[in-house]
């Protein structure tokens, strides 16, 4: 093989790795459909659950998950803006979150994406916020809809 044959090959072989080589690069860092963190457990589109306040949440931190949501108690008083009521699954990849009382914050478990108590990303890789229920109260009861 002469040398002008030997670069030309090496060429075309270089460029077929390179080709490949970028494949791989872009499905890592390929944001998804949704732009990135994009989540594949869509919320629950309705939801109507209650809930007894003399037995269940009394505390500030605790938590119910019924339905694809969470309700947590963020403050004491049994009035509808002392709970949060957001999808529970992470807009991310899915994982159920948890509510931080000392945070004030969802926190997802598994990348540690943490969400206001409206639903909003304060920290990725989650990007996309979650989706916020209506809370009400008559008497002890408490209602999610949406
Ligand atoms: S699943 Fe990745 S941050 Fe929640």
């Amino acid at each position: 093989m002469k040398r002008n044959e030997f670069i030309s090959t090496l060429g075309i072989g270089l460029a077929a790795a390179c080709v490949g080589c970028l494949a791989a690069c872009s499905k890592s860092d390929d944001p998804g459909p949704t732009g990135g963190g994009g989540t594949t457990n869509p919320p629950p589109a309705a939801v109507s659950f209650t809930l007894d306040l003399n037995n269940e949440i009394k505390a500030v931190g605790e938590t119910k998950t019924s339905g694809g949501v969470i309700i947590a108690r963020i403050a004491t008083g049994n009035v509808a803006t002392s709970f949060s009521a957001v999808q529970v699954a992470c807009t991310h990849e899915g994982t159920s979150i948890n509510f931080s009382a000392t945070q004030g914050r969802f926190v997802c478990p598994s990348h540690a994406a943490t969400f206001t108590t409206s639903g909003a990303v304060i920290n990725g890789p989650a990007r996309i916020n979650l989706k916020k229920y209506n809370v009400s109260i008559t008497g002890s009861t408490l209602t999610v809809s949406g």
